[in-house]
């Protein structure tokens, strides 16, 4: 059975982005096949662009091929997903607004509960700082996606 996938932030250009095509490239390389995975903000400001150039020229340099476009989370997703994973907070709390049903809700968990080596509560938004910020923030989702993928083998 596939486990569908999405992960949240605010704007889909920075850390949802990044940790979609992260999840897509770890689980390529275990040969792991039945997972759909995708991304999507809660704010509209950046829908139809593609992820930020920061972002993807810090995944490139990872050897992480970049794809996707932005969208805005919209409420039907937490019937077309398995898995919603809001990378802060802040996207939790906005996600959660959009529904009182206990079964969509269940169905949230924040990125850093995944992580294996980091304590931060959220995901950095790498997107009014530098390119060393890009960099953490792409070792974080790393860290979570190998994190994601061990909690799906136990699953
Ligand atoms: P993201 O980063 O939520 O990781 O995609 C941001 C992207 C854009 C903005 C803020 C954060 N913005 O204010 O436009």
């Amino acid at each position: 059975m596939t486990t569908r996938i999405l992960f949240v932030c605010l704007g889909n250009i920075c850390r949802s982005p990044a940790a979609e095509n992260t999840l897509r490239h770890l689980a390529k390389q275990k040969n792991i096949q039945n997972l759909h995975i995708d991304s999507a903000g809660t704010a509209g400001y950046h829908i139809g662009k593609k992820p930020d150039s920061r972002m993807t020229a810090t995944l490139t340099k990872l050897k992480i091929p970049v794809s996707g476009k932005a969208r805005q989370f919209d409420k039907g997703d937490f019937e077309k997903f398995d898995l919603i994973i809001p990378m802060d907070a802040q996207n939790q709390k906005d996600i959660m607004k959009l529904t009182s049903s206990d079964s969509h809700r269940k169905k949230v968990t924040p990125f850093m509960n995944f992580s294996k080596s980091f304590t931060n509560l959220d995901v950095p938004d790498p997107y009014y700082g530098d390119l060393d910020g890009f960099k953490k923030v792409a070792a974080i989702i790393e860290d979570g996606c190998h994190g994601i993928l061990e909690s799906l083998k136990k699953s």
